[in-house]
């Protein structure tokens, strides 16, 4: 029973540098229903817009492909998709690590999947060369009541 989702939902939308700012609105919208701290939504923001940046500038380089972006809320827990059916990654390992890019060139810092998997609380990296590459990552969100709990009831120890 406490597996069940809450709810879930799907866009897909072009690999357009302006829907950058439509998936980091759309994913707030949509994890504002687990009443997340500012800070919460500012780090699932950042992660998205990540990924989706991603999707458009390595995944279809200069052409213009589909970016899908799912997300589901269950609990106090969001865990979102983002996927492309570009290029792919040819070492995820490598791509992974601090500083490394393949487009050194335009100013791209290498720290996109370090951003993500700081900010969120496990990031996924799946991918197969000229397939695509899908995202997983996921965030717990702390539900109000609980933060009152702990904050007002210190006292008391279950253990
Ligand atoms: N969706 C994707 N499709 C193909 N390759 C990808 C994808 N996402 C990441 N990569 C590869 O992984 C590398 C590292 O990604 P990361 O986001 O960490 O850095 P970056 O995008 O190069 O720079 P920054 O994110 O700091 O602007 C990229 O340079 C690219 O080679
Ligand atoms: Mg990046």
């Amino acid at each position: 029973m406490k597996e069940q989702v809450e709810n879930e939902m799907k866009v897909e939308f072009l690999s357009k540098s302006a829907n950058e700012a439509f998936a980091r609105i759309t994913i707030a919208a949509f994890a504002s229903q687990l009443d997340p701290t500012i800070e919460e939504l500012a780090d699932i923001k950042t992660a998205v817009s990540e990924a989706v940046t991603n999707c458009i500038i390595h995944g279809y380089e200069n052409r213009i492909g589909i970016v899908k972006m799912e997300a589901s809320l269950k609990e106090n827990e969001i865990l979102i998709e983002i996927s492309d059916h570009g290029k792919g990654i040819e070492n995820i390992e490598m791509a992974k690590e601090p500083l490394y890019t393949t487009k050194p060139n335009l100013e791209r810092s290498g720290m996109g999947f370090t951003i993500m998997e700081s900010f969120m609380d496990s990031v996924n990296v799946e991918s197969v060369v000229g397939l695509g590459t899908k995202i997983t990552m996921r965030k717990e969100i702390k539900k109000p009541e609980e933060e009152k709990e702990s904050d007002s009831f210190q006292f008391i120890t279950n253990e």
